[in-house]
This record gives C-alpha cells, structure tokens and sequence, in this order.
C-alpha cells in the first residue's frame, strides 16, 4: 500500500495502464536498448480525495537536460499565458515593488510579460536546457526543484512573494506537502498561490487518459486542493476553468482568512461531491470506460490497415505516450507521427518507437487520416488544415469518443 503524497493515508489503486516509459523521452534510433519502463497505476486517496499515481520515476529522470517540452511551441499557449500573466498581475499584484515567483517557469512564456513590465520576478525551472533559453530572454531564472528550502533560500535573498504561481506544473511535484510548505515559507501575509492543472472532472467526463503519465503525479479537483493545502494555513479562495490542455483549472490560494472565498469555491465542490470525484465507484466506471476507449481505437486502427489507408499521427504529444503504449500501438498501425518540434524529429516516440517526422512531410505525403494526438489543440489545428481536409484527409480522435471526421 502506498502512502497519499499529502496526507499519508493509503491510497485506493483503481486501475493501471501497464507498462510505460518517460513519456517525453524522445529516443535516438538504435538507442531504445536500455530504455526505461514503470507500471503505471493509479489510484485515490479514501480521505482527501487525490487522484495520484502508484509509482513515479524519479523526477530526474523525467525533467533532464534534453527535456523535450518547449512551451512556446504552440500559438494557442502563448496566448493563454499571456491572459495568465494580465490576471495575476491586474487582481493580485496592487502594492509597490511587487516581486513574483514562478514554479516551473518552462522558457519563460509566463515571465517574460512581468519582465516587459518591469516587475521583480524570479523563473525557478530545473530543466536547464528550457532554463537556458528563459535566461538569453533576460528572465531571471534559477535551475533547482522547489521546495522549502529553495523557498527560504528564494525568501532571504529577495524577500517574500506578492504571487507565486504554476501553469501545468504542481501535478508533477510528487512532495505535494514539500510545495506547500515552500509556498506557506515564500508567500508574503496578503501574498496569492495561483496555479492550474488539467482538471480531474474533464478527465472523468471525456475520459481522457492521456492526461495521465509519468509527469503528471496528480490530477486535481477542487475538493483535493483543498484539502491538501489546509494543513499548511493555505485556503482555497477561487476556482476558475480553464479551457487549455482540454479541460484545465486554475486554483487560487491565499493564508487561512485573508481573503474573501468566492462562491465559486463551493459550487464547485458541490458538483464534485455530486459528480462522485470521491468515490471508488467512479474511478471503476473511468477504468471501464479506459478499457472501451482502447478497445474502440484499436479496432478502428486495424480496420484501416486492412483496407490498405495511410495513418499518421498529428503531433508527438506527452499524452500520446499513454495512448500508444496502453493500447499498444506501434509503427505497423500508426507508420509515423508528425511533429513541429525539431528536437523530437528524427526520433522514435517512447515505448512504441514511432518514428517522429518533420511537418513537412505530413504536409507532403497527404495521409487519408491522422490520429489527433494534440486533440486539445484543436481549434488551431483545424484552421491550419484545412487543405488537408479540402482534399479528404480525415481525423481520427479518441476523446471523448472514438471516432472518425
Ligand atoms: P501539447 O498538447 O501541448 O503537448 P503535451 O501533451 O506534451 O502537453 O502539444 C505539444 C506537442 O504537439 C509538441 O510536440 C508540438 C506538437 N504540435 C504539432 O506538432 N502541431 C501542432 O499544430 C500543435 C498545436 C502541436
């Protein structure tokens, strides 16, 4: 039995997605020898409600010197880190000199508007080729995990924080506890903890599976942050869907009673009590419904390659990693998959050892469907494709049904 990362009472298994590798472990061909796999299975815990998996590779594993994720490689992102920054810095940020601190800052997306407005702000991003870039930007970034004492470390050198926040980042922390009593160290008394994650009720609703692999440790719901974060004085004073990652919420902290709660917050957790988001039946239901959804992608693969169709993939997605090695999909049904970012082309897709190929020849060789691994980047997709379509490329989506348009 494995012990809640926050609260240390064992956590309930419900499933497991069998065999994985690092899903943004893009591999060198001939270089898939010594890869590494974890069983990932997931469950929850019976007293605070989080959603958490079994085991995790050691985050050094996961978040090296070639780690593969750029944020500023979609336009959709950018602009949604820009709404971000503006919301921290218009509600939060009103008294003089404010000085601002971002958890897993990626290349700086999100810190590079507080730097155009002149305001302190320090990046703390251990991934240092990501970090790297961050700094030629001029963004002021260190390269160590956060935790109480880079926390206190952060504090003595330039004082406490106005706001600290994370985009998609606190669900890869597995020391839940050790991030919030960093952030109870760092936060000034009036001070925010702004963060947001793919939401654990989107992932139930469309069961989107994919949102579960090695970096994400947790899937939050309103009722688990909160209770993860009470022992720690932190209160939960706002909830706010997100549309990004398919279905994303942004959590917003404050010190116990310094701040009005809004309604949103039991709304919320009203519907999640009543969704059932602690309760193992639910989290039987999502595994069954796991299992249909593979079941359903396989067959519709398969029946392709029988009729003599041409199937790539669309974009070589962290989330792609658990489709592709749950349902144990390989190059014989999928023959590659597309991708705009160079470092992942040339490359084998972890597990399944796709190749990953440039843009441009998905462009060239015009195939009768791709497999929408980006699916949450939808709309952007579609209006950059529709010469593909023009000419009857079809897509292939698998959340939240299995299906071809
Ligand atoms: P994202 O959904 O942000 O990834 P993750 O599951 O890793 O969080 O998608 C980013 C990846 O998708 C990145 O490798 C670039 C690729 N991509 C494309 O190749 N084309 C596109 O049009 C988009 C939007 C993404």
């Amino acid at each position: 039995m494995v012990a809640c990362r926050a609260c240390g009472t064992p956590v309930e298994k419900f499933m497991s997605f069998g065999r994985q590798p690092i899903a943004n472990r893009f591999l060198e061909p001939g270089g898939t020898q010594s890869e590494y796999f974890f069983e990932m299975e997931v469950g929850t815990c019976p007293k605070c409600t989080l959603f958490q998996l079994i085991e995790q590779p050691d985050p050094g594993m996961m978040f090296h010197d070639t780690y593969a994720f750029f944020s500023q490689t979609s336009k959709g992102m950018q602009a949604h880190f820009e709404g971000f920054a503006t919301y921290v810095k218009d509600t939060f940020l009103k008294g003089d000199d404010p000085f601002v601190v971002e958890i897993g800052s990626n290349d700086g997306i999100m810190l590079r508007h507080f730097l155009a407005a002149g305001i302190r702000h320090l990046g703390v991003e251990p991934s240092s080729n990501v970090a790297d870039a961050a700094r030629q930007a001029g963004i002021d970034t260190i390269s160590v995990f956060f935790g109480v004492d880079t926390a206190a470390a952060i504090a003595e050198e330039r004082g406490l924080a106005d706001a600290i926040f994370a985009a998609n980042v606190i669900c890869h922390i597995p020391d839940i506890a050790g991030v919030a009593r960093g952030v109870a160290r760092l936060l000034k008394p009036t001070g925010v903890f702004v963060f947001e994650d793919p939401y654990l009720g989107d992932v139930l609703e469309k069961t989107s599976y994919d949102q579960i692999y090695d970096e994400h440790v947790f899937l939050f719901s309103a009722l688990s942050v909160r209770n993860a974060f009470a022992p720690h004085g932190l209160e939960l004073i706002d909830c706010i869907p997100q549309p990004t990652h398919g279905g994303s919420m942004r959590y917003v902290l404050g010190r116990q009673g310094q701040h009005p709660v809004s309604e949103r917050v039991s709304e919320r957790v009203a519907w999640e009590e009543a969704r059932g988001l602690g309760r193992a039946e639910t989290f039987q239901e999502f595994a069954r419904a796991c299992e249909r959804s593979r079941d359903a992608l396989v067959s519709l693969l398969k029946e392709l390659k029988e009729s003599g169709k041409t199937v790539v993939g669309y974009a070589a997605t962290s989330k792609s990693t658990t489709v592709l090695n749950y349902c144990g999909i390989g190059p014989d049904l999928i023959s590659y998959i597309s991708d705009t970012t160079p470092i992942k082309q040339g490359r084998l897709s972890p597990g399944m050892h796709i190749p990953v190929r440039p843009y441009a020849d998905f462009l060239a060789d015009k195939p009768d469907y791709a497999v929408l691994f980006a699916w949450n980047h939808r709309n952007e997709i579609m209006a950059k494709e529709e010469g593909y379509m023009q000419r009857g490329g079809k897509w292939i989506r698998f959340v939240p049904d299995v299906g071809i348009e």
